[in-house]
């Protein structure tokens, strides 16, 4: 359920947990900023103060959006998830947000699977080495970097691939190299405020 402004979101939030018939929710993100974030953020930090949330956040918001509702929150937001993958790691959103204590979570971490994505070459040479797959290989490198990552797949073998990226370390020559695939390119393409030459 998509929900703006106080009334809406609190509404909306007591609706969605009687349709899942839940108590409470582990986390409630405000999926992009609207310009009324602060009345929806004041709604979730209600949700929180009565147990039904148990950690509050936002995506697609980039610094100065993310530090307006900083200073004028009584509950901290807890993430920010934005696009990141390897075409687009974030560096600078990174550091805003680690030291602002929050999780960087990256969504479309396998680049929606675009044509050309796994198939870059310096890629496919880092997963040879370890004997992995390129998509492995790339959720292990944002969650080296201290990224959350939550990839999609429908497919059962996939899945598994994406849960077994823990045993294995990546060596600090092989993440210089993944590094430099960073061209602060999105593959979503939105929104225009995320782009690092808007913060
Ligand atoms: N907050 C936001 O504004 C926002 C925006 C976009 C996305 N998201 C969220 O981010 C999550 C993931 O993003 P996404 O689906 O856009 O992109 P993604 O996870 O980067 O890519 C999904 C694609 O990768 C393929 N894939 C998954 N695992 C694979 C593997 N091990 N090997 C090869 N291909 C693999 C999937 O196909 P198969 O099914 O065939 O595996 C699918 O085509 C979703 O939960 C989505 O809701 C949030």
């Amino acid at each position: 359920m998509q929900t703006s402004g106080y009334a809406a979101t609190k509404a909306g939030l007591d609706e969605s947990l009687r349709r899942f018939n839940h108590d409470y929710f582990d986390l409630v993100i405000i999926h992009w900023p609207t310009g009324n974030d602060d009345e929806t953020y004041r709604a979730l930090e209600d949700a929180y103060q009565d147990g039904k949330v148990r950690a509050i956040g936002l995506s697609n918001f980039n610094a100065s959006q993310v530090q307006a509702i900083i200073d004028g929150a009584t509950v901290a937001p807890a993430i920010d998830q934005i696009e990141t993958h390897l075409l687009w790691q974030q560096k600078r959103m990174h550091a805003y947000l680690t030291s602002r204590g929050m999780v960087h979570e990256s969504y479309a971490p396998l680049g929606e699977n675009q044509p050309g994505f796994l198939d870059q070459p310096v890629l496919q040479k880092v997963a040879a080495r370890y004997h992995r797959t390129p998509a492995q290989v790339t959720l292990r490198f944002l969650n080296q970097e201290g990224i959350v990552v939550i990839p999609k797949t429908l497919d059962p073998q996939h899945m598994a691939d994406n849960l077994a990226i823990f045993d294995f370390t990546l060596a600090p020559a092989d993440v210089r190299l993944l590094e430099s695939l960073d061209k602060r390119q999105a593959i979503v393409g939105w929104p225009a405020t995320m782009q690092e030459d808007q913060y």
